[in-house]
């Protein structure tokens, strides 16, 4: 199926109020960071270096992906470019994301650089885990500093079952590959399925202790149409809490990544249980983030369809970055207040799947 995105906002050729003369001035009129129209600061983005993945989850994906082709995929340089951009206006945080940014050729190249950008204090990543046994030590040295990997269960015919083709034994051969080269802070993603996962939370909670690291469940968005609906699969976070409760003892946390996650601990360990509720515990009011696909379309909001496509410039203005920063700044005037996820569980309203707008 081919997944066809809905008519991007054009970018008005002269963005409303002030226009910076240039991304340090920007940068410092807004106090050296990214106000949307809402207050909310923007130090964080999500750059998507591919759309491909070696996965095919069926929460994520349709069965028969259609990838974009080349032409309409940034360069690495072009994504070097917005990454430099964006974190000279203030940015402080990325996330290297995909479909899978693993299988994204020479990623270790765009990775060291970025990482290198004065200015940002973290570069992560979030992976499916497929390709680290090979790539952990590089993303370590690249100066990669904490990693996500997604993980519904640990059953191996139902991974497969979940991702279509993966294999569990790689993607757990790739985890150890991972804490070996010394990521401290490694987490897992599980995103709760009804009837799919949710007989494995308590065992998944052990095997992030028995590793000591961290790990957060997801409530399944509904992005992209697959067809099916996801009402019978939604697993809220406030029934996989009671389920936890009954043999862990959880211990509420302040702590907050700056994200959406909320956080308890586990006394006696060092992991800490997280859960991202879009459907039961809104986190719009204090988002921080905006996402960047590999197409080049700045996304201010993850539950809404509202786009300022950034490609045409990137190419039509390959030596002057202003046009770009002053898109990016008529993106934060059009960021939405927030999602509304509860209302679409049968019709999504994102047409576009997960691996198009980077996780
Ligand atoms: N809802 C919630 N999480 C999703 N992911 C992919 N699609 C969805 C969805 N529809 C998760 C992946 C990964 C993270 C990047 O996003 O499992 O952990
Ligand atoms: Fe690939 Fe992640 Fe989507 Fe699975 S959830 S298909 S691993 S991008």
């Amino acid at each position: 199926m081919r997944n066809e995105l809905p008519m991007s906002q054009a970018v008005p050729e002269s963005p409303p109020g002030q226009l910076p003369r240039g991304l340090p001035e920007a940068a410092r009129r807004a106090g050296g960071m990214l106000v949307d129209r809402h207050g909310r600061h923007v130090s964080y983005l999500r750059l998507s270096i591919t759309d491909r993945c070696d996965f095919r989850c069926n929460y994520c994906m349709a069965e028969e992906m259609v990838f974009l082709p080349r032409a309409q995929v940034l360069t690495l340089e072009e994504c070097l470019r917005i990454a430099r951009i964006f974190v000279a206006l203030g940015v402080s945080k990325l996330r290297v994301t995909g479909g899978e940014p693993l299988v994204r050729h020479n990623v270790i190249w765009l990775l060291e650089r970025i990482a290198c950008l004065p200015g940002l204090k973290e570069l992560v990543l979030t992976t499916n885990g497929s390709q680290l046994d090979r790539f952990a030590p590089a993303l370590q040295a690249a100066g990669v500093k904490r990693i996500n990997i997604s993980l519904d269960t640990l059953r191996a015919g139902r991974f497969r079952e979940i991702t279509r083709v993966g294999d569990l034994d790689k993607v757990l051969r790739g985890l150890d590959a991972a804490q070996a080269a010394g990521f401290q802070r490694l987490k897992i993603n599980t995103v709760m399925i009804r009837g799919g996962n949710d007989d494995e939370l308590v065992h998944l909670v052990d095997f992030a202790v028995q590793r000591g690291i961290d790990i957060s469940f997801i409530e399944e968005m509904p992005l992209g149409d697959r067809g099916l609906g996801r009402r019978s699969s939604h697993f809220s976070s406030d029934e996989a809490l009671a389920r936890l409760q009954n043999r862990f003892v959880l211990v509420p946390s302040a702590e907050s990544s700056g994200g959406p996650a909320r956080y308890w601990r586990i006394p006696g360990s060092v992991t800490r249980v997280g859960f991202i509720s879009p459907h039961s515990h809104n986190f719009c009011d204090s988002c921080n983030r905006v996402r960047f696909t590999a197409r080049g379309d700045l996304y201010p909001c993850l539950g809404n369809n509202d786009a300022v496509p950034l490609l045409p410039l990137l190419r039509a203005h390959p030596d002057d970055d202003r046009p770009l920063g002053e898109a990016i700044m008529h993106g934060m005037g059009i960021k939405a207040r927030g999602h509304d996820f509860a209302h679409q569980m049968d019709t999504p309203q994102v047409v576009r799947f997960m691996s198009m707008t980077g996780g």
